[in-house]
């Protein structure tokens, strides 16, 4: 095995610089700042488009360019270089670098991924559901999303801390507790064991009775002030809903496989005790200003539909603190303290304009340095078949373990008929994994800031662009490699490759490039889609290239070691989407 923060430089990159070494040796000219403009092509395995934005600086036709380029390129793994179309630079490796290559990441323990972001801090602020309410779908997506994030940041090599800003702070706990206090047939519910959907229940009880009972609503606000000033009793009682609600999100967390623990929850309620000095700092650095009774912040370019200003509000005029102050503490702690280079905020697009304030006002409090980046990761929707956001009949939200249940239920319908020898428990587990597996592919394997429909049927299929057709393809080539001795295959770089295995190799070179697209562009759509077209190309290659059949020994090893590159990719891929990869199905 080769060393683990060593990676295995892909041959795009090698033709890359190749061209680049081409284009300064022969036009110096020309090549100050562009790039060479390489990228995999149908008519060779690269193209480089580099000769028309350097014809168009030296005022000369770009087929002569092309032809110049093409002239001088020189690197080992370079079979051909052809000329096309209007100056087209198409270029053929030789099959020896392909084979070298696909030794190289097979023997290597990350597929030849290296860590080239060693040395940053990333937050990642996601899932952070509210406590004693039902998590709904837009808390599904952030914590798949975020999750995936989390996985592929660290993986390149960043330190990443998860922070799950759990809604556990707020006026709504007055009426919550005051509610309690009054009901002692609810109170008793409401112990650390009681399940999410009970609290959610005392949620909308004591909601309706703040609405309609204005006596209930001042002992409630009173309520708030002794929470906030630390009452035992009242405080005991808060405690206890944050237990019986984080447990309940725990219990969701692991059953959807994600990363996060108790001791990534960092709720609102840990700045609660900065939330004073905010105040005092943005207002002596004449960053927040008093307006109608309420501390605010104004920014440029913050105005509503109404062409207003829009303010962000640190200080209510009855004096309390939100979530933006909540907000800005955060940002605060997590820079000076946590010592992030990047805060990554996976959260619903429609609080883009929160993030906009918060991330202006803290700038201009010289608590956002230049250095350090505060990202809004933003998503759209989940929609119902009807095309509307997704609720039940009645209007409510549907709680996600109904959901999950849903896709489980498909898997384990789809799997009887598609996997009919699996025993009851192997059954049970995979059905458990492909339903999961498909929800979170569903949500990963679009562009973020779509919205989608949840649709079991479509996101359950073998054979569309789904979770468990990926988990379906990684367990095939696991069954394939069942009926192999164990020893490391041993590829022979001289052998000729068949089309169908050149495609597969190249695909299976650009796994990086995939990787670190997620990193820069947070769109884990790029390795969903990146590993769907890996299964197909290996599906190809299966159905034209004999495996256990070759009659060839060294061709035999040559395939079987693609497999097993093919194998260890997918199951890469698919644990940095954080979904699972069962051996069988
Ligand atoms: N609890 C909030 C909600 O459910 C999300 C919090 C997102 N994170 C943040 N730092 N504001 O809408």
């Amino acid at each position: 095995m080769t060393e683990n923060g060593q990676s295995v430089r892909p041959l795009a990159a090698t033709v890359a610089e190749a061209v680049s070494r081409s284009l300064s040796a022969a036009l110096p000219a020309a090549a100050a700042g562009i790039g060479p403009l390489v990228r995999r092509s149908d008519h060779a395995d690269f193209q480089s488009d580099v000769a028309l934005p350097s014809a168009a600086r030296l005022g000369t036709p770009p087929r002569a360019i092309a032809d110049t380029i093409a002239g001088h390129l020189n690197a080992d793994v370079i079979a051909s270089a052809r000329v096309s179309g209007p100056g087209f630079v198409n270029i053929t490796v030789t099959d020896r670098s392909i084979w070298s290559q696909v030794a190289a990441r097979a023997d290597h323990e990350r597929v030849g991924v290296g860590r080239p972001l060693t040395g940053e801090r990333i937050v990642i602020d996601y899932s952070s559901p509210n406590v004693a309410k039902q998590m709904h779908v837009g808390h599904l997506r952030t914590t798949i999303i975020g999750d995936a994030l989390a996985r592929v940041l660290s993986f390149l090599g960043a330190t990443v801390i998860r922070q799950n800003h759990l809604g556990d702070w707020g006026t709504q706990f007055g009426m919550l507790i005051q509610y309690l206090d009054e009901h002692p047939a609810a109170r008793q519910q409401a112990d650390a064991d009681t399940p999410i959907e009970a609290l959610d229940r005392l949620y909308r009880q004591a909601r309706q009775k703040f609405d309609a009972d204005a006596d209930f609503a001042d002992r409630s606000r009173s309520r708030v002030v002794a929470l906030q000033s630390g009452d035992p009793a009242t405080t005991a009682v808060w405690a206890g809903l944050v237990t019986a609600s984080q447990r309940s999100f725990q219990a969701l967390y692991d059953r959807l496989g994600v990363l996060l623990t108790p001791q990534d929850v960092s709720g609102e309620s840990t700045y609660n005790g900065f939330l004073d000095e905010v105040a005092a700092e943005l207002t002596r650095l004449g960053v927040a200003v008093e307006s109608e009774g309420a501390l605010c912040v104004f920014s440029a370019g913050s105005t509503g539909p109404d062409g207003k200003p829009v303010p962000l509000i640190v200080r209510k005029s009855d004096g309390g603190y939100g979530y933006a102050a909540t907000d800005l503490a955060t940002l605060r702690y997590r820079v000076q303290t946590l010592a992030a280079t990047k805060i990554l905020y996976v959260v619903d697009a429609r609080q883009a304009q929160h993030f906009e304030l918060v991330f202006a006002a803290a700038r201009r409090a010289g608590w956002l340095p230049d250095a350090v980046e505060a990202i809004h990761v933003p998503f759209g929707t989940i929609l119902g078949a009807d095309g509307k956001p997704f609720k039940t009949r009645a209007g409510s939200t549907i709680p996600l373990a109904e959901l999950l249940d849903s896709a489980v239920d498909r898997a384990r319908k789809v799997l009887t008929e598609k996997a009919p020898d699996l025993d009851a428990d192997t059954l049970e587990a995979v059905a458990e994994a492909a339903g999961i597996g498909s929800v979170k592919y569903a949500d990963l394997s679009g562009s973020r800031i779509k919205d989608y429909a949840f649709d079991v049927d479509r996101m359950v299929d073998f054979t569309g662009d789904t979770g468990v057709y990926l988990q379906y393809a990684h367990a095939r080539i696991r069954s394939i490699l069942r009926k192999v001795p164990a020893a490391a295959p041993v590829v022979d770089p001289g052998l000729p490759l068949h089309p169908a295995e050149r495609a597969l190799a190249l695909l299976l070179d650009e796994f990086a490039r995939a990787v670190t697209d997620v990193a820069e562009t947070l769109e884990p759509h790029r390795l969903a889609g990146y590993l769907y077209a890996l299964a197909q190309a290996f599906t190809t290659f299966y159905e034209s290239c004999p495996v256990l059949k070759a009659e060839d020994p060294a061709v035999r090893q040559n395939r079987i070691a693609l497999c097993e590159l093919t194998g260890d990719t997918v199951a890469q891929g698919l644990d940095l989407l954080g979904i699972a990869a069962p051996e069988r199905i």
